[in-house]
């Protein structure tokens, strides 16, 4: 629902994409881990950094870890938000990221 594409993702198309963005030499996809335990993705496209939580362990703090974490690694990047997406646009902020916030 927070993504730009609406469309349901075809399971096909989604591992395309993903075999196709694993060739390359910098795919920029990332897992966040905490305590060993897989919590929370990110990746970069440019100068825009996307990110979600895993839906059980949200409202924990962690996207706010993992974003300083990538500020402190990656620089300022840019979080494009939707306008009613009040916790992303939180932490991008509080993790000083550049944010763009898209109508709903
Ligand atoms: C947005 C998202 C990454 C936040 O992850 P998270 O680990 O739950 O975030 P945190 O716990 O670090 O912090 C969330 C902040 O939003 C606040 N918050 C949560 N729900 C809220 C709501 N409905 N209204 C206002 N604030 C809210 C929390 O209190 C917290 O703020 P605080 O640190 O000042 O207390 C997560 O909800 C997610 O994966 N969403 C789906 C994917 C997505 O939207 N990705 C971003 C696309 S741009």
């Amino acid at each position: 629902m927070m993504s730009k594409n609406k469309d349901t993702v075809d399971w096909n198309d989604h591992v395309g994409w993903l075999d196709r963005r694993l060739a390359l030499a910098d795919p920029n996809l990332f897992i966040f881990e905490l305590d060993e335990k897989p919590v929370a993705t990110f990746r970069i496209d440019g100068e825009d950094v996307s990110y979600t939580v895993a839906p059980e362990q949200r409202n924990r703090g962690i996207a706010k870890l993992m974003l300083n974490e990538v500020r402190s690694r990656f620089g300022r990047l840019r979080a494009q938000v939707y306008a009613d997406n009040v916790p992303s646009i939180k932490v991008a902020q509080t993790a000083g990221f550049e944010v763009v916030i898209i109508d709903v």
